[in-house]
């Protein structure tokens, strides 16, 4: 018999094809996500899980599934899942590094731009028919923060950290870097996070969200920050105190703000974010290119197919549970 495989949501990609003719396949139909409940429901009796990232694969789900023997998400972050949980029964998890990094990081640079120079603003006014006689330029029409020879404080020096560093060069700005285990980048001047903090003008995150890394900007850090600043998020909400960045915004202790992501997704209308000035805002989109999802969907793929083989999932978020020979 074919080891049964819950997909969680229909794939981009060429390569779920093969899944399909190496185990039984549920895959959920939608229209939507899967509610969590019926991915109980789905999941029992299945080898392996593949997720997204707006699937919770907590401990109690994988308690209730005694024949579950990998996990693999479509997604570089795995704050979704409960990894000490599959930790601690051996079971290893996919995930989609790689081939992300350069449209994450076109993502924040993007956001650092709109943000720093009012795009989304300026489009809404030229839309609202408000750009007339009596508004129009002048010195002080509509004006921003210069990104050109600005200091960029870029936290978090992994794959896409490095990426964004390579673009803000080419803007002829000054990089600053912190990572929790000191990196050398070229290009990149390695500083405390205190630094970092006083001295930047656009800070961007690129930390994974775990223990160490949720509210890392809380409100004292936030308070560090350079006057003035553009705080740029493409990471995980969770890495930033929500409440206290809105705050600084409309105090104008900061500048600016362009913010992928939210420690609660989708946002809700009334989070505070949305109601600061100068606050550009998308809906989780860092990765979102039409070549990128089905990159990252074949990588997932390939990860439940090595998984599917008792080969060594290539891309895997908890490579510990190989290392102990079981
Ligand atoms: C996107 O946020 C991802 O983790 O892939
Ligand atoms: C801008 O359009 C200028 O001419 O200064």
């Amino acid at each position: 018999m074919k080891p049964r495989v819950l997909l969680t949501h229909q794939l981009p990609g060429e390569r779920v094809a093969l899944l399909e003719q190496r185990c039984e396949l549920l895959t959920w139909p939608g229209p939507g996500l899967l509610p969590a409940v019926q991915l109980a429901q789905l999941a029992a009796g299945c080898e392996g899980i593949l997720c997204l990232l707006t699937d919770r694969i907590d401990r109690a789900l994988v308690d209730a599934l005694p024949q579950l023997a990998f996990v693999s998400s479509m997604s570089v972050g795995v704050d979704h899942v409960d990894v000490e949980a599959l930790n601690a029964r051996g079971i290893p998890l996919g995930h989609t590094p790689g081939v992300l990094v350069e449209t994450t990081a076109d993502t924040a640079f993007a956001l650092l731009l709109a943000a720093a120079r009012r795009v989304v603003e300026a489009d809404a006014f030229v839309r609202a028919g408000k750009w007339t006689e009596d508004n129009r330029w002048s010195p002080e029409f509509f004006t921003g923060i210069d990104v050109g020879g600005a200091t960029l404080g870029i936290v978090g020096l992994g794959a896409i950290g490095q990426a964004v560093a390579r673009r803000a060069a080419g803007f002829g700005m000054r990089v600053l870097g912190w990572n929790r285990t000191p990196r050398e980048v070229p290009g990149v001047t390695p500083v405390s996070l205190d630094t970092l903090l006083g001295e930047s003008d656009f800070l961007s995150l690129h930390v994974a969200l775990c223990e160490d890394t949720r509210d890392l900007l809380d409100a004292a850090r936030i308070a560090q920050m350079k006057p003035g600043a553009v705080l740029v998020n493409t990471a995980r909400g969770g890495i930033v105190n929500e409440a206290a960045l809105a705050a600084a915004l409309v105090e104008g202790r900061l500048g600016a703000a362009g913010i992928d992501v939210f420690e609660r997704e989708p946002v809700a209308v009334d989070n505070p974010l949305l109601r600061a000035p100068n606050v550009v805002v998308a809906p989780h989109i860092g990765s979102a290119t039409r070549l990128t999802r089905a990159r990252m969907a074949d990588i997932a793929v390939d990860n439940a197919l090595a998984a599917l083989d008792g080969r060594p999932i290539p891309h895997c978020a908890n490579p510990q549970v190989y290392a102990r020979g079981g």
